[in-house]
């Protein structure tokens, strides 16, 4: 079939186009992709800070785009209209030679200033806004400290202060309260680390001997998810979080559980029906992803699974539990733990008073159930190679020979107490 050369041209273009676009295209069959709502989603956006930072990508994106289809079409005008047609115009002497037309080379100049200074306005109203809380609402700030750690997040409430013990402190579950600004003081422990909610703020580092800040607002209540966006070793990429936003009351009703020692469940609640064992538990293999991700339930909010989390578990077992609880001292649980009126007393990993009212657990990589829980308990070195609970925990660093075992049962009781904490 006869097409006129610049068809044909164009026709190498779009094939070469079609190339080079078919990841894309096949990374369009699912449509997730196109919508762009993920749980990590710098786009769908829930507080004025990632607000803020969205528009300004917008506004970047347009000039250039803008910029991207002028210089495109010059090009594309010129490549067709002088493009060689034959065979004389192949060996055709090049035209005369143009020097500059001072008119277009200051035109242009003006252009890309002109250019950057769209960029540049609100660029600089950005990091003002980003850069603290603003002054207006500074009196209406809550404050947080967070700390991260290889490879998790602790998470403190300097307002709340308890007895004998510091301020009020829980692992990897930032609860915050929603349409108030949040003030976050970021520290590390160790190496550098960086605390990151993609749909509340953008990433800031948490760096080794300074003191960085940033502040967030959640515009409604709701459940974020976050992870530490800077290279800290082995299991960087499983050092994650969550953020719960809850209205002015649920959040002042969680403080006060909060503040409260960890539960004792009453011998009485025993029903003495024998509880599920986990021998018979799936063998993980080391990194199977394995969460059922319930946090993903048809038909029930993150946020509304988050909140049944706060309530007893049905049908516990009184006497397993004090097991349990037995076990985390003799197993020296309690030494890297704390669990405020219970035995444990460590600081060295998250404080686990209230660990039960967690939806996750191993820094928001499992979902918090029973068999995840049995899970991490029994291989946490394939869970999250490196960490410290299974490296001078489990096992002596320098002879690698166990410091414990925990068997099948044990496990058992275990994940019963812990799941026991609400
Ligand atoms: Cu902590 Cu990456």
């Amino acid at each position: 079939m006869y097409l006129p050369p610049f068809l044909r041209s164009f026709g190498r273009m779009g094939t070469r186009a079609l190339v080079l676009a078919s990841p894309l295209l096949l990374a369009g069959c699912d449509l997730n992709f196109w919508r762009m709502d993920g749980h990590q989603s710098t786009l769908d956006v829930a507080g004025p800070v990632a607000r803020t930072q969205r528009d300004l990508f917008y506004v970047t994106c347009g000039v250039t785009f803008v910029i991207f289809i002028l210089v495109g079409s010059v090009l594309a005008y010129a490549t067709l209209k002088f493009k060689a047609r034959n065979d004389a115009d192949e060996h055709a002497e090049p035209p005369e030679q143009g020097h500059g037309n001072p008119l277009v080379e200051i035109g242009l100049i003006a252009a890309s200033v002109f250019a950057l200074v769209i960029i540049a306005i609100p660029t600089l109203k950005a990091i003002w806004f980003t850069y603290d809380v603003p002054e207006a609402q500074k009196a209406n700030a809550y404050e947080i400290n967070a700390t991260a750690y290889q490879w998790w997040f602790k998470f403190e409430y300097p307002s709340e202060p308890i007895e004998g013990s510091g301020p009020l402190s829980t692992g990897n579950e930032l609860v915050i309260p929603a349409g108030r600004p949040v003030h976050i003081n970021l520290r590390t422990t160790d190496v550098i680390h960086s605390f990151w909610v993609p749909k509340l703020a953008g990433k800031v580092d948490m760096i080794p001997n300074r003191g960085n800040r940033l502040w967030l607002e959640a515009d409604q209540p709701g459940y974020f998810w976050g992870q530490c966006a800077e290279y800290c070793g082995d299991s960087h990429a499983v050092m994650r979080f969550r953020v719960i936003a809850l209205d002015e009351k649920d959040f002042k009703d969680w403080l006060t559980a909060q503040k409260s020692t960890a539960r004792v469940v009453a011998a009485t609640a025993a029903t003495g029906q024998p509880k599920p064992q986990f021998a018979a538990l799936k063998e993980w293999t080391r990194n199977a992803p394995g969460y059922t991700d319930k946090y993903d339930r048809p038909n029930v909010s993150p946020l509304d699974n988050w909140k049944e989390q706060q309530f007893p578990n049905k049908d516990e077992d009184a006497a397993l539990i004090a097991q349990g609880r037995k076990l985390f001292q003799e197993k020296t649980c309690i030494g890297c733990h704390t669990v405020r009126g219970h035995e444990g007393v460590g600081i060295t990993g998250p404080n686990l008073t209230h660990v039960g009212a967690r939806t996750t657990i191993a820094a928001g990589l499992l979902e918090n159930n029973p068999e995840q829980l049995a899970r991490w308990l029994r291989h946490p070195d394939q869970v999250k190679p490196g960490n410290k609970m299974y490296n001078g925990g489990y096992i002596d660093v320098k002879t690698r020979k166990p410091n414990f075992t925990l068997t099948d049962a044990d496990i058992t009781a275990l994940v019963a107490y812990l799941s026991s904490l609400k």
